[in-house]
């Protein structure tokens, strides 16, 4: 996916940053925070990886209102040396990368209206804080996404974002892991997502792979509805390792002359930790 040239708002900072401006949200917007966290949180216990609920402890999460990020950067800083600060929306994918290289994870600060309740495509103030705070509290999962960012920037040099954005998608967004032989969740999209927050586990429709850099290097994705194949992780230093301690580089290349694989794809050299009905696309493929 080319990025198409954006533009910086007016009012945004060099760095694409906005001030929060946490007293001017409404008791609406607050009710709706609380709404979406408390539906979350009684669902996600033993399904979610249990560094996630730390989190959110840890960082006093747990308190009604949208967080101000002030105050969570703060105790975030402490733990990690991460950051937490507002955009405006999608901020260019250079930008994107530096701000995660130096411990920044920009979020917006807009909450979903009342009819967005259980899906919306851009994300919210709730996916990018509810979804992804938790684990930067996690020393392993903090230095996986600085990686992350130094690892885009590179990516950018070589021409290769395509393929690295795939590794955040799988892992970062929908990522699960194997936790004492079950399957948790991980990934900011699905946690944040009531309805993935099932599906992503217990259906048998989609995929469930495990974790190779190589083929979900070359692995299409579906950014508009719940994913096909899901990439699972034996553990977040492993994840670590696998990326901090390859290069790149050489991989980019080799994927130049590899096709793409759809995202329902299977190969005989995956390790099928579940095979995907995939009766759930079929429901959607009728005319
Ligand atoms: N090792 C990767 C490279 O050589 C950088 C990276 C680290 C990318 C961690 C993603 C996650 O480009
Ligand atoms: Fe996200």
């Amino acid at each position: 996916m080319e990025q198409k040239i954006l533009e910086r708002p007016a009012g945004a900072a060099e760095d694409w940053t906005i001030p929060q401006d946490w007293t001017s949200y409404t008791a609406d917007e607050h009710a709706m925070w609380d709404h979406l966290f408390d539906r979350q949180a009684a669902m996600l216990p033993g399904r979610v990886v249990p560094e996630f609920m730390d989190g959110l402890d840890v960082l006093r999460m747990t308190k009604p209102g949208i967080p101000d990020f002030e105050e969570l950067s703060e105790r975030l800083y402490k733990l990690t040396g991460w950051q937490v600060v507002a955009v405006p929306g999608l901020v260019p994918d250079r930008l994107f990368f530096e701000h995660l290289a130096n411990r920044r994870f920009v979020a917006g600060r807009f909450i979903r209206r009342p009819d967005q309740i259980d899906y919306l495509q851009e994300p919210d103030i709730f996916h990018d804080v509810f979804g992804h705070v938790p684990l930067l509290a996690n020393p392993v999962f903090a230095d996986y996404m600085q990686a992350y960012g130094e690892g885009g920037l590179r990516a950018d040099g070589l021409g290769a974002i395509d393929n690295l954005a795939r590794l955040y998608w799988y892992t970062v967004e929908f990522g699960l892991i194997r936790q004492g032989g079950d399957l948790k969740l991980y990934g900011a999209g699905i946690v944040s997502s009531y309805g993935e927050s099932v599906f992503a586990l217990d259906d048998p429709s989609p995929n469930r792979i495990g974790f190779d850099l190589r083929r979900l290097m070359r692995t299409r994705y579906k950014i508009d509805d719940y994913q096909q194949s899901y990439f699972v992780i034996d553990s977040f230093e492993d994840l670590l390792r696998q990326t901090v301690e390859n290069d790149f580089a050489p991989l980019y290349r080799e994927l130049e002359s590899q096709s793409d694989l759809a995202p329902a794809d299977l190969l005989d050299s995956d390790t099928v930790i579940h095979q995907g009905t995939q009766a759930y696309n079929r429901t959607k493929e009728l005319p």
